[in-house]
């Protein structure tokens, strides 16, 4: 019995730690989607030797999206337009 609420208490910690990481830790997550998502045909720093503002962001990552077919769902694209509008806006 003792055992088994052990390992309750570890997998509750686990749940609980990983909600608080994302809570706490939006801009974290954008940026791994980001470099997930925005390196497979170049490398990042095309993106990131960059500085544009928030509607150029969506403008490029549109085209990305929906003119070369890079494979993320619109929330993704929101996200990481955000990211970059916030970390390599002008
Ligand atoms: C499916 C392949 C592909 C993926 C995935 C991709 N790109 Fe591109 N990207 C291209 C191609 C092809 C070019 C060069 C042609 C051009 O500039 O339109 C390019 C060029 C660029 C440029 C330089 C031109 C400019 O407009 O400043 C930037 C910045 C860029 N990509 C950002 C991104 C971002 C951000 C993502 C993730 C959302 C991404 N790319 C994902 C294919 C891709």
């Amino acid at each position: 019995m003792k055992s088994v609420a052990a390992l309750l208490g570890i997998g509750l910690l686990v749940i609980v730690g990983k909600a608080a990481y994302g809570a706490d830790n939006p801009a974290g997550e954008a940026q791994s989607l980001f470099e997930k998502k925005c390196s497979a045909c170049h490398s990042t720093s095309r993106t990131t030797s960059q500085k544009k503002t928030a509607r150029e962001w969506e403008r490029t990552v549109l085209r990305m999206k929906n003119g070369y077919g890079a494979p993320m769902s619109d929330e993704e694209a929101r996200a990481v337009i955000d990211y970059l509008a916030k970390n390599h806006g002008e």
